[in-house]
């Protein structure tokens, strides 16, 4: 190869990246005339990507699970609603005010479908099947039952419908048992959503994003509280001696495994709903990446290797 071929193999690349780039970054129009509905507007990503919108100059409607949550939003000029996922009551009622407020012919552009429930950080054989059904509650059949509700809507302008999931819907860890198994259906019904919809022009997209500190529980007390009310085999099984363990160890993973910046997040959000080329998955964060591709291209016995050795659980007395 002589020199000029490989300047021209550099440019080539070159440009294609800044094409790309461009691409990528280009926006819809007329954002001002798009109409966007959020869940769980009360505090954290909610919060902050209703602000970001509506900076943006979108017609943010912020659902909020409390009064005082949606008046905060009020007093900074943006439209919101009170909105509690888990009650049909409460989505029938929201979904004739959006109707209220969207000019006459206009529908949904966006649903972000925010709101999520992270409760308990427990094994298995601690919980009951109503730790389950809570969680599920929210994250998967509220979610589910909003969408659904909302959907003629978002037909109507041909928009898109953006759930959070995340990094445990697609490698489920230790402790994680609910979180885990409602975040894998969102993936199910995000995946046969979007196939399902293509044909009618709506796009949906999934958020798979690290654990974030925001979300993570009070362990300790839990754990303690839980461990008490179990029943003697049980606690004999595990020892108390296992929250103490524990509780080291999950200090270690929390270091290593979640991202305190929320910002990357929130830029995954804005880019699904503006962006002339939104992705399907936002795979946000260091830590998702790397375990994405761990848990999807190495077999299952090298993933759980790898997650023994650098999640370094306890065992319950009656293993050791
Ligand atoms: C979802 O909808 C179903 C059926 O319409 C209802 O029975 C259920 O209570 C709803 N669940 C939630 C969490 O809103
Ligand atoms: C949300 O709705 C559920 C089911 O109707 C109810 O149990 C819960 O108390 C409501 N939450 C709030 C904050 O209103
Ligand atoms: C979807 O978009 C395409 C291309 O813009 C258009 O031809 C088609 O009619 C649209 N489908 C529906 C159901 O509106
Ligand atoms: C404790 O609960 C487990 C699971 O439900 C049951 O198998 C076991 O017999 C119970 N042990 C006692 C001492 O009640
Ligand atoms: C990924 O890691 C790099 C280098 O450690 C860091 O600068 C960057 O902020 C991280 N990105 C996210 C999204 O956490």
């Amino acid at each position: 190869m002589d020199l000029l071929t490989i300047i021209g193999m550099f440019g080539f690349l070159y440009f294609s990246i800044r094409i790309y780039l461009i691409i990528i970054s280009s926006k819809i129009k007329k954002i001002n005339t798009k109409y966007v509905l959020i869940t769980g507007c009360d505090g954290g990503f909610g919060k902050i990507t209703a602000k970001r919108l509506h900076s943006k100059g979108v017609n943010v409607i912020a659902g909020c699970l409390t009064e005082s949550g949606r008046d905060s939003l009020k007093q900074q000029g943006i439209n919101s609603i009170l909105l509690n996922i888990t009650s049909e009551d409460s989505i029938d009622k929201a979904v004739k005010i959006v109707q209220e407020i969207l000019p006459k012919g206009v529908g949904l552009w966006g649903l972000i479908n925010n709101v999520e429930f992270l409760e308990l950080a427990l094994p298995n054989d601690w919980l009951s099947i109503l730790d389950y059904q809570r969680t599920m509650n929210v994250n998967v059949f509220g979610l589910i039952n909003v969408t659904l509700k909302f959907l003629q809507l978002i037909k109507k302008e041909q928009g898109r419908i953006v759930n959070m999931a995340n990094l445990a819907g697609r490698m489920a860890f230790e402790h994680l048992g609910p979180y885990s198994t409602s975040k894998y259906a969102i993936e199910g019904f995000s995946d046969s959503l979007r196939r399902e919809m293509k044909k009618w022009n709506v796009s949906v997209h999934t958020i798979e994003s690290d654990v974030f500190n925001a979300r993570v529980i009070n362990v300790e007390e839990s754990m303690t509280k839980r461990f008490h009310s179990l029943n003697d085999t049980i606690r004999n099984e595990y020892g108390e001696q296992y929250i103490k363990e524990y509780l080291t160890s999950y200090k270690i993973s929390i270091n290593l495994n979640t991202n305190k910046d929320v910002v990357p997040v929130i830029d995954a959000y804005v880019h699904a709903i503006l962006s002339q080329y939104p992705k399907i998955r936002y795979t946000v964060g260091n830590k998702s990446i790397l375990y994405r591709f761990v848990n999807s291209h190495l077999p299952d016995c090298v993933t759980d290797f790898i997650l023994k050795k650098i999640s370094k659980y306890p065992k319950p007395l009656r293993v050791q």
